[in-house]
């Protein structure tokens, strides 16, 4: 499929300061000229914010982990075939505030289900998007937390406790780890403007083709 748009993904623990980077980026880029789409998940669309209302909602507390990374894959697979894969087929660039690596640290390493199968029930949700980057705004998950909401506002998510948003967070380093060419970590400490400096220049180099990013893997490496 001819994809002449490019996609960039953002990561990152609960309160890492995403949204801000996403933000701050688009505004970067519509500056030096790029047609920029922001999309978000889980969401983006009419169907993946419906799928979106339910997963964040704390009274489905019997949601099961499977139940969970098949609503996430099911709201992603909506999102990449009404959203992205447009996009990038008429040379847009693509942001989006969390993406598939999102259900690999949260369903995978914070859930335990197997990140073989996370992988598999995800790639035909892609649709076999070509090579994109991730950046991941890595922060200590204590400090995320305390950022990210008051404790009578949390999701169902934000609502775990924090040996799992510990294991989110180690997860999301694994995942770089094991993905040096499409995942790159920028520590998400300090002024935004400074993290800012730092998202910029991985995305300007994968833009600009110096650098260049990698597909979905479904195979594990590493
Ligand atoms: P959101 O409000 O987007 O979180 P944040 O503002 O921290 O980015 O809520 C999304 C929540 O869903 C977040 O806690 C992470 C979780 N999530 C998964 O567990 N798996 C996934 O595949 C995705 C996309 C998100």
């Amino acid at each position: 499929m001819r994809q002449p748009g490019k996609l960039i993904t953002f990561e990152g623990p609960d309160g890492a300061g995403k949204t801000t980077q996403v933000n701050l980026t688009a505004a970067a880029l519509r500056e030096e000229g790029y047609d920029v789409l922001v999309t978000r998940e889980p969401g983006g669309t009419r169907l993946s914010e419906a799928i979106r209302g339910i997963l964040l909602d704390p009274a489905f507390k019997e949601m099961t982990p499977f139940a969970e990374a098949l609503l996430y894959a099911a709201s992603r697979a909506q999102l990449v075939g009404e959203v992205v894969l447009p996009a990038l087929g008429s040379g847009r660039v693509v942001l989006c505030d969390r993406f598939v690596d999102s259900s690999l640290a949260y369903q995978g390493y914070g859930r335990g289900l197997d990140l073989e199968m996370l992988r598999r029930i995800n790639a035909p949700a892609l649709r076999g998007i070509g090579a994109f980057l991730t950046i991941l705004l890595d922060l200590e998950p204590g400090e995320g937390l305390r950022r990210a909401a008051k404790p009578e506002k949390m999701d169902r998510l934000e609502q775990e406790d924090l040996s799992f948003h510990r294991r989110v967070r180690d997860g999301y380093l694994a995942l770089a780890n094991q993905n040096p060419e499409r995942i790159k970590v920028v520590r998400a400490e300090g002024d935004p403007a400074g993290v800012q400096a730092g998202v910029m220049a991985y995305v300007s180099g994968f833009l600009r083709g110096r650098l260049q990013g990698a597909p979905f893997e479904i195979e594990v490496r590493g």
